[in-house]
């Protein structure tokens, strides 16, 4: 949905005015100055107190209001998430042409840039498979009011900024949402590169000979059951004015069945969505290129379906790495940890000033940590700080789990190097652990695993439901932070 800056209140019967406000004895005395008699008057004649779960209409002669509860001051990034998804949900009705956003003063001036890729996110849906589009085609417009001219000027780069971010998220949510059938390896190299075509990136898609040359063998192994081949996709934005090199890895499993070792049934459907990785990284690839951001971006992505069939890797197999190191397929459904680690080894001919990994790669986040927040694990306490506070920002939060060496004990195996999974406890860790023993020396790293947030299985805690986009703005602002752009 574009977001619109404005200074004026549109008028008119499909003009929706939605006015977000922390809880106070008078929850309209933060609002902006020029707006507080009229949001004062509707406040009052809703009774609305703007607790946390609140979400009240005033009916207004000069117009209705639609106001939401923001719960005691300051609001973090996951109680502002949910107000604006049920602000969404009341809001952008058949009949809503427009909708116009005001937000209290207690939200400063920062957060509010900063939550604009949000609200431009909002309208997202995904329909395609549905014979009649419920919602008709009309899409409606946004608008933030903002109190005067100068600030308006400041908010319109930013919302620029945001529909250049949300729609990479909607791109990577497209790619999340489509199902297996339609979305293996092969489709989405082709939509990858499609969308590369269009906005000038380079991008270089190799077969499964071109892998085999590489040594990429555990992105051979976990290939080895399916009959649609493998795809390694290597993106890159390359800007002159290059201050820096950040590389970019995704899990691009397309559809996790678990392999030999294969998953209950229940909710494998959701499998669908085990290449969300790859697909932000080349979101945000699209992003930083479309911003023309100063600093080279590569895009790694592994892409395959885990299978099982008579062709498929065992459990008990050994694996000879790209880096040389041994490994003992223990479980053939730790396979993201396979497909990643020879492509964490790749990533050194790019010499990166900073290497991020995103993967659905562990069920054990979404139970360490819930729908909250995703797991970062990295030995660099800069980077930490870093991405948890870009994270913030943008409302898409990493929490930092610990990833010492002493974890390595955990995946010791009697017959190879190591084994890709770790028993039962530090589930996650143990993913981290091992991805780590494939970074090349020195280079700043971390492993942010969104198994817990890359997707929901339903509309909750202000996600919708389906792909949400998860680490598009996460990483835009990372980088803008990390490289001071
Ligand atoms: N893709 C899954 C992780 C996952 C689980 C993502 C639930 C989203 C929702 C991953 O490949 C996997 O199967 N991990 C195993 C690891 C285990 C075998 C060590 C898991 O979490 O059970
Ligand atoms: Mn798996
Ligand atoms: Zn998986």
């Amino acid at each position: 949905m574009q977001i619109d800056i404005t200074t004026a209140l549109p008028r008119g019967a499909s003009v929706r005015r939605v006015a977000f406000l922390h809880e106070a004895a008078d929850p309209a005395a933060e609002a902006p100055r020029r707006l507080r008699p009229l949001l004062s008057r509707a406040c009052r004649l809703a009774g609305f107190r703007g607790k946390s779960t609140e979400i009240a209409t005033a009916p207004l002669k000069e117009g209705a209001w639609i106001l939401v509860g923001l719960g005691r001051p300051p609001a973090g990034s996951g109680q502002l998430r949910r107000a604006l998804r049920r602000a969404a949900n009341e809001a952008l009705r058949p009949g809503a042409s427009k909708v116009v956003f005001v937000f209290g003063n207690g939200v400063g001036q920062g957060k509010l840039r900063s939550l604009l890729p949000q609200l431009s996110a909002l309208d997202y849906r995904f329909d395609l498979y549905r014979s009649s589009r419920a919602g008709g085609s009309k899409k409606t417009r946004g608008a933030l009011w903002v109190d005067d001219a100068g600030d308006a000027r400041a908010f319109r780069a930013a919302a620029r900024e945001a529909a250049i971010v949300a729609e990479a998220a909607a791109w990577s949510k497209d790619l999340g949402n489509t199902p297996a059938n339609d979305l293996g390896p092969v489709e989405f190299a082709a939509r990858t590169e499609a969308m590369a075509d269009r906005h000038g990136l380079r991008l270089q898609v190799f077969d499964k000979k071109r892998i085999e040359k590489e040594r990429l063998a555990g992105l051979l192994a976990v290939n080895s059951g399916s009959v649609r081949p493998p795809r390694f996709l290597v993106g890159e934005h390359r800007p002159s004015s290059a201050k820096a090199t950040a590389v970019l890895v995704g899990k691009g499993i397309t559809f996790d069945s678990g392999g030999i070792s294969i998953k209950p049934s229940a909710a494998m459907g959701e499998m669908k969505y085990d290449m969300m990785g790859a697909a932000t990284v080349f979101a945000v690839l699209q992003a930083a290129s479309r911003l023309e951001l100063p600093v080279r971006v590569v895009a790694l992505a592994p892409v395959t379906e885990n299978l099982p069939s008579g062709s498929a890797c065992r459990p008990g197999d050994i694996l000879r790495m790209r880096n040389g190191k041994t490994v003992e397929v223990d479980n053939t459904d730790a396979e993201g940890r396979l497909v990643l680690a020879d492509v964490l080894s790749y990533a050194e001919q790019f010499q990166p000033d900073v290497l991020l990994d995103f993967a659905t790669l562990t069920g054990a986040v979404l139970v360490a940590l819930g729908v909250e927040c995703a797991g970062l694990m990295t030995p660099d306490d800069d980077l930490s700080r870093d991405l948890v506070a870009a994270g913030e920002a943008v409302g898409e939060r990493v929490w930092r789990l610990p990833v010492w060496d002493e974890y390595l004990e955990n995946l010791k195996s009697e017959w190879a190097d190591i084994r890709n999974t770790g028993g039962r406890s530090a589930g996650s860790i143990n993913g981290g652990i091992f991805l780590k023993q494939f970074v090349p020396k020195g280079v700043p790293w971390a492993h942010i695993d969104f198994a817990g947030v890359a997707h929901m299985e339903k509309e909750q805690a202000g996600w919708p439901a389906g792909a949400t986009g998860f680490g598009v703005a996460l990483t835009v602002e990372f980088l803008k932070r990390r490289f001071g752009l």
